[in-house]
């Protein structure tokens, strides 16, 4: 491949994450007053985030190597207040030469999800500590919760809604492989432990109950520190199992299951001496495709049932968070009808009813390809479908992003708004709404 078709971005020797609605963008853009169409709701105030790879020198290796690039919409009043898009600068994007003390300590990109807590906006991957980011998405730089964590974060951390804990974990390729944390509302962890596993795995996403931490170890074997390619390996001899970790502290109880991987977690939750997780399941790593999935762990008996619960290719599963470790009723997936090389070129925004054991699609119309959804609720008391689903959305026919709004309680009709962006915004992968300050 000559340097030249490599770095031509409508080169059909790209890979997928170079090109088409993938292509990374070249500028940092501030724009106010977006335009809208529909209506924006008076009632979403504050600011929809998203991460995803854009790398700043058009080339990276893997998709997930680029260097992280933070997107932002706020809204207020009904209007679409600004758009900005900022690199989150590591030191890998200032030029820092990297050991691995340096990667750990946000070093290497941030590029997988974005979250607020604790009033600290902090961008994610699991390789290095968080970025915090201003309100603006400014960089202000790695964030190690005052020192109380010296291993990477996970890109998934989950929130208790009814404590405002974080729950997060670190996995590494040294010991201890694998950290359990727990940060009060406050942003301050009040819980360390490590978790002993017989080595490292990809361990992307967890879970938790109102009880309970989930960790899935599987044959996804870590195998070499991050810096020089993909460094798994699948382990055909390695027993997938499932670890349930008391919250407060106690024996890991460890349940063994098919082979294969948790790719994202939708939810966990218990019911009656059960616990149930559902996610998205991948038979071998970056080899099958992923469908959504349920295993139950009988706390009793110490049996297991599993079973793929569609079969759609799905992915990026969100549901309410404040439905987070308790029964939910609503799991909103973004489903790939057709890939070329690799990437989806046709998707659309699927939702499944637990309740009823159906699910319906959205669309969106024709080249329209939605990202991950969010949903705000109207209110911290609304019921688990009042509120809204905010999504990426790349137009391919009139080649525009728009953020488009969907009202969650008629999922399936026509957005109620779309507000358009000043560029394209490559699909990315994880996002999250940060509600203004009180
Ligand atoms: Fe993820």
């Amino acid at each position: 491949m000559s340097s030249e078709s490599k770095n031509d971005p409508r080169s059909p020797a790209r890979p997928f994450w170079l090109s088409g609605h993938f292509a990374p963008v070249a500028n940092e853009v501030t724009a106010h007053e977006l335009p809208v169409e529909g209506e924006l709701p008076n009632g979403l105030d504050g600011t929809y985030v998203r991460n995803g790879p854009n790398p700043k020198d058009g080339f990276s290796p893997h998709w997930w190597f680029g260097d992280g690039m933070v997107h932002g919409i706020h809204l207020a009043g009904g209007r679409a207040r600004w758009y900005r898009n900022r690199y989150v600068r590591t030191a890998r994007f200032t030029g820092t030469v990297l050991d691995r003390e340096r990667r750990l300590r946000g070093g290497g990109t941030s590029n997988t999800h974005v979250i607020e807590h604790a009033g600290r906006i902090l961008s994610m991957v699991e390789a290095a500590l968080p970025m915090h980011l201003d309100g603006e998405l400014s960089t202000v730089g790695a964030f190690d919760f005052g020192g109380a964590v010296d291993t990477p974060m996970t890109a998934h951390p989950k929130r208790c809604p009814s404590t405002g804990e974080l729950h997060f974990f670190g996995y590494q390729v040294v010991r201890p492989y694998l950290t359990y944390y727990i940060a009060d509302a406050g942003g301050r962890v009040v819980s360390k432990r490590e978790i002993e596993v017989e080595g490292p795995c990809y361990l992307h996403d967890f879970a938790i109950t109102e009880r309970y931490a989930l960790f899935f170890d599987s044959p996804a074997r870590m195998i070499r520190d991050w810096g020089a390619g993909m460094p798994f390996e699948w382990s055909d001899s390695h027993q997938t199992r499932i670890g349930v970790v008391p919250r407060a502290g106690g024996e890991v109880r460890w349940f063994d299951v098919e082979s294969g991987q948790l790719c994202h977690t939708a939810n966990a939750f218990e019911r009656a001496g059960t616990i149930v997780l559902e996610g998205i399941r991948s038979a071998r790593f970056e080899a099958a495709p992923p469908y959504l999935y349920r295993w139950e762990l009988d706390l009793e008996s110490g049996r297991t049932r599993e079973r793929r619960l569609d079969d759609r290719l799905v992915e990026f599963p969100r549901i309410d968070d404040r439905r987070t470790g308790r029964p939910h009723r609503y799991t909103y997936v973004v489903e790939m009808l057709d890939f070329v090389d690799g990437a989806p070129t046709r998707s659309l925004l699927r939702r499944y009813d637990a309740e009823t054991g159906t699910s319906l699609a959205q669309e969106l119309g024709p080249g329209q390809i939605p990202g991950e959804c969010v949903f705000v609720p109207r209110s911290a008391w609304s019921t688990e479908d009042d509120g809204w689903l905010l999504s990426l959305v790349r137009d391919g026919e009139r080649d525009v992003s728009e953020l488009v709004v969907l009202d969650a309680g008629h999922f399936g009709a026509a957005p109620v708004a779309r507000v358009r962006l000043p560029q394209r915004v490559p699909f990315g992968i994880h996002g999250s709404w940060v509600p203004a300050a009180d």
